[in-house]
């Protein structure tokens, strides 16, 4: 959804240019999770002073903003915070005032970049507006700065952590959001609740460490002697927010503070000269630093004068009192285009490697092996559960429907597919002995998480397949795979796709890899995987074949059927969601035996549909299907295997995609979709990377 950038600088001197610079190309890196507008914040020219920038559009806009304005950008600073964003509406509509940072109040004494819903900001606002605010957007945002001028004014000798700590309690609701103040200057608050944040340090020396401890404040975020003070609020009758003593420190306890949190030093102990860099998504700051640590939910974390310290309002049970800074893996080419036109094409091409790397130490072909690290302490209990249900929203959830039929005939195992915004409508029973598997390319869909909150509170064994690295749905499950596709920057997903089929696959195979029967199926199975990525390559070879006959055949049409059965119904969903959210051309996907059913009214011979008729075990059915279509004069183009006798030249339009292991077909069948929604798009002139009202990352329900 939205992006949030941050840049703060300790004893490193940069001029305005670089920290503009650097804060602006963190958007254009995040753009692709929301697009509407961006925005920022730095240091003025003088104390207390605070720029803000703010513009409609994509990022490129935000910098010509910047240009136009002409801030002195020769200005030096040594230490010095910014924050930065870039929106996808969901309270408010695109509009520079509702363009984040928001302001506590025309000064700017607190600005906020924020991602994720505050569920209570309207009490907030009842209450702050009640005290004298103005209001002048129409986002949930703004109420977090401005709850943090009212506290601050109330007590002006309060440390930046514990008036963050007194705003972060009364926020109810999903966030990652960072705060910056002209109290404390060059100083940034940054703080997690289910919406991602990762912190990038780069230091001129060799870092002395690489943990942060977390500090458990116990007793409530105000100093004892302040919280008398509160009274006031406590009496507020404004909702239930700031009462329950929410905001108090009972004033005869002491606070619990263990201040172990680090600072960045030299070896002799002096203050080190340290940039961090603050992002929703790592792929923002490899460019920077490669060192990197995770905020976890309900981390706080406050940087100044070159230290970062972790603070935490409630202990989460088993969550660890220590988080470690890691080493991106993560190159900065893999975010980068190269020499394609759109990301989304990139990631197309980039799947023989990826599905390589999804596979790579994990499958061993020879000795028809599969080693699945992240889950071995637990296949015993997967074995013996009573069912697996896959949870999973559009493409990740025509991952799963991909994969069913493998799962129920290798393991045997009742499996049921779910979406999972309709999982958590139905309030779907799930028991202690059910194996629940959420697959997510971002971690982050707030549909899934949520799912995935539901079965944990219902005891149920969680596993998670996830693309990125240290998201919520890897860090919350019990356990689970890594697909391991790198990046993906297209708001379509495409390497996700076949990535998530094949973890999937090799699950399904190391669940069966005790059962006796299956060992032949399994073993055509891994032979299977280990031709699949020079197959995908051949099937690349259609790329600009298939860009012709989108230009001959379906631009300009009104609607577009997709054909398919059994497992291949799944890629024709998988396709037909690709061309309708790039091409804008509206497109269904029909299982083939269900066509006799009613679609066939359809039928006729200006109607364009595309068959998937490779073949399988119920290839005769699918070919019925495509009699009735033929038999109305319907022309469908079919994408078939090489050279099938079905088929003869000249008879009917033919794909022709490489044969493999019926259950991992789709792999290969998914791919001209995907470039046929590609070349759609191109051909109408959409924006491949930008398709209109869709972000990447889905973090709101
Ligand atoms: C379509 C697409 C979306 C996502 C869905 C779930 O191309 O990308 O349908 O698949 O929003 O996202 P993840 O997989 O991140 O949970």
């Amino acid at each position: 959804m939205c992006g949030i950038f941050g840049y703060i600088n300790y004893l490193v001197e940069k001029d305005r240019k670089y920290i503009l610079d650097t804060l602006v190309n963190g958007l254009a890196r995040l753009e692709y999770r929301g697009y509407d507008s961006a925005g920022l914040a730095v240091d003025g020219d003088k104390k207390n002073e605070v720029f803000a920038f703010k513009e409609v559009g994509k990022v490129a806009k935000l910098k010509q903003l910047i240009e136009e304005e002409k801030p002195d950008l020769t200005k030096v600073f040594d230490s010095h915070a910014g924050i930065a964003h870039t929106r996808w509406a969901t309270h408010g509509t695109p509009s520079r005032v509702n363009c984040h940072p928001h302001r506590s109040d025309p000064a700017w004494e607190f600005s906020v970049v924020h991602n994720g819903i505050i569920t209570n900001y309207k009490e907030l606002k009842t209450l702050l507006t009640s005290k004298g605010f103005k209001f002048e957007t129409a986002t949930d945002t703004e109420c977090i700065a401005k709850l943090a001028k009212y506290l601050y004014d109330q007590h002006p000798s309060i440390g930046f952590t514990d008036l963050a700590k007194a705003v972060i309690k009364e926020l109810q609701g999903a966030f990652g959001l960072l705060m910056k103040s002209v109290h404390y200057p060059h100083e940034v608050i940054a703080a997690r609740k289910g919406s991602p944040l990762v912190i990038g340090v780069r230091t001129q020396k060799r870092m002395k460490v690489d943990f942060v401890d977390v500090e458990y404040t116990e007793d409530g975020p105000l100093p004892a002697e302040q919280a008398s003070q509160h009274v006031a609020l406590k009496k507020s009758n404004v909702g239930n927010f700031l009462s329950a003593g929410n905001l108090i420190a009972p004033a005869d306890k002491s606070l619990l503070h263990r201040s172990q949190s680090r600072a960045f030093m030299t070896d002799d102990g002096a203050p080190m000269p340290t940039e961090f860099f603050l992002s929703s998504d790592p792929s923002a700051i490899v460019e920077h630093t490669k060192k990197v640590m995770y905020l976890e939910d309900d981390d706080i974390a406050h940087i100044h004068e070159g230290s970062l310290n972790i603070h935490r309002l409630t202990k989460a049970d088993g969550s660890s009192n220590v988080r470690t800074i890691q080493t991106l893996e993560l190159e900065l080419q893999e975010i980068m285009k190269g020499k394609y036109d759109h990301f989304m094409q990139k990631e197309i091409f980039e799947q023989p490697e990826s599905v390589i790397n999804t596979m790579r130490g994990r499958l061993d072909a020879e000795n028809k092996v599969i080693t699945l690290g992240g889950l071995r302490s637990y296949m015993a209990t997967i074995r013996r559960c009573r069912r697996i249900i896959f949870i999973a929203c559009g493409t990740s959830y025509h991952s799963c429907m991909a994969v069913r039929g493998a799962f129920e005939e290798l393991t045997e195992i009742p499996i049921s597919v779910e979406l999972a915004s309709d999982f958590l409508d139905r309030q779907a029973p799930v028991f202690r002995d059910d194996t629940c598997v959420f697959v997510s390319q971002s971690g982050e869909t707030a549909d899934s998480l949520m799912a995935l909150r539901y079965c944990l509170e219902r005891g149920a064994l969680t596993v998670g397949i996830v693309n990125v690295v240290g998201s919520s749905i890897s860090l919350l499950t019990h356990c689970g795979v890594h697909v391991n596709a790198g990046p993906e920057v297209g708001v379509a997903s495409t390497k996700a796709y076949t990535s998530q089929f094949i973890a999937m696959i090799m699950f399904a195979l190391s669940l069966s890899e005790d059962r006796a029967s299956k060992q032949a199926r399994r073993e055509a199975i891994i032979e299977g995987l280990a031709n699949i990525s020079t197959q995908i390559q051949e099937v690349l070879k259609l790329d600009q074949p298939i860009k012709e006959l989108c230009k001959r055949t379906f631009v300009g049409q009104k609607s577009l059927l997709l054909l398919g059965r059994g497992s291949q119904f799944s890629t024709a969903l998988e396709g037909a969601l690709k061309i309708k959210e790039i091409s804008y051309l509206h497109c269904e996907a029909v299982m083939s035996g269900e066509l006799k059913h009613g679609v066939l009214a359809l039928v006729d011979e200006n109607l364009p549909i595309v068959m998937i008729l490779t073949r399988d075990d119920i290839f005769a059915k699918s070919l019925n299907a495509y009699q009735q279509v033929v038999a109305r004069s319907g022309k469908p183009i079919i994408i078939c295997n090489p050279n099938d006798e079905e088929f003869k030249t000249g008879q009917a339009e033919k794909i022709e995609v490489p044969q493999t292991v019926d259950c991992l077909q789709g792999l290969l069948n998914v791919i001209p979709l995907q470039l046929m929604s590609y070349w759609l798009a191109v051909a109408e002139g959409v924006n491949v990377d930008f398709p209109r009202n869709l972000a990447k990352s889905v973090t709101v329900e």
